[in-house]
């Protein structure tokens, strides 16, 4: 079950960044002045928000220059329309996929629709930006849904989705524990499809959706898959827009 009402420990409000207040207030998070520790709540260090787990785990979202992107060359591959070009990242999670596709294109549109994703995701541009990492500032955040946000730009060469899929349940194979509380928070992505048919409603060159690779393919005409070690990046080309 996704969880929506996370709330903010009050007394943050005085040490983050003014332009991070002004998010948090219309995303019209509820305040707790001492957070019930069995719950998963928002708090503050370094002037960063952090988001403690249930059972105090903390996940502190931080955008670091990538510096494995060299060898990711499924990703660029996939990605290489956009290219010098503007592109959307529909699902923007923490940002990380949103700064690697700001190493490639002049100009980022990160959709974010949970209110307490989007919250980090402001916060850890906001540190990023104030701890020099220029590329950052080629990232827009935008909250809401991606399917109707998509719906309102001009043609976008490239749109790129990393929906939640379910995990597999081998321990083993455990996602990291940012990705596993995330998971908690938002639930499963079941709405992904249809975020695919707009996305190519309204892609001008190709949609690219990242899976894990135990998970089947989204749609099946993709015209293309590039595969790495734990995801696949599958390529879609436009449709028309259904009249
Ligand atoms: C697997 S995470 C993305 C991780 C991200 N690629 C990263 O590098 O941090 C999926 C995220 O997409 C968001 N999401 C899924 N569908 C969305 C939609 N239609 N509009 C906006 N956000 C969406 C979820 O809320 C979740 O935070």
């Amino acid at each position: 079950m996704p969880v929506n009402k996370i709330p903010l420990l009050e007394s943050c409000n005085a040490s983050l960044p003014t332009e991070l207040t002004e998010t948090l207030a219309l995303l019209n998070l509820p305040l707790c002045s001492s957070c019930p520790a069995e719950d998963f709540y928002l708090s503050c260090e370094n002037g960063s928000l952090v988001l403690i787990s249930a059972d105090g785990e903390k996940v502190r979202p931080t955008l670091t220059r990538p510096s494995r992107f060299i060898g990711n060359q499924p990703f660029l591959r996939a990605l290489a329309p956009a290219r010098g070009g503007t592109v959307i990242d529909a699902t923007a999670g923490l940002g990380g996929d949103s700064l690697r596709l700001a190493m490639i294109a002049d100009r980022v549109i990160a959709i974010e629709r949970h209110p307490v994703v989007f919250a980090l995701l402001a916060s850890a541009l906001i540190s990023a930006r104030n701890s020099s990492l220029s590329m950052v500032d080629k990232i827009e955040a935008h909250f809401g849904d991606a399917i109707e946000v998509i719906r309102q730009l001009p043609a976008i060469d490239v749109i790129f989705m990393d929906p939640m899929f379910p995990a597999k349940r081998k321990r083993s194979a455990l996602p990291p524990k940012s990705v596993r509380i995330l998971r908690d928070i938002v639930g499963d992505d079941t709405d992904d499809e249809k975020l695919l048919r707009i996305a190519r409603q309204h892609a001008a060159r190709r949609v690219v959706v990242k899976r894990p690779l135990h998970a089947p393919p989204l749609a099946d005409d993709h015209v293309a898959l590039h595969a790495g070690k734990v995801v696949r990046y599958e390529v879609y080309l436009p449709t028309r827009k259904q009249s």
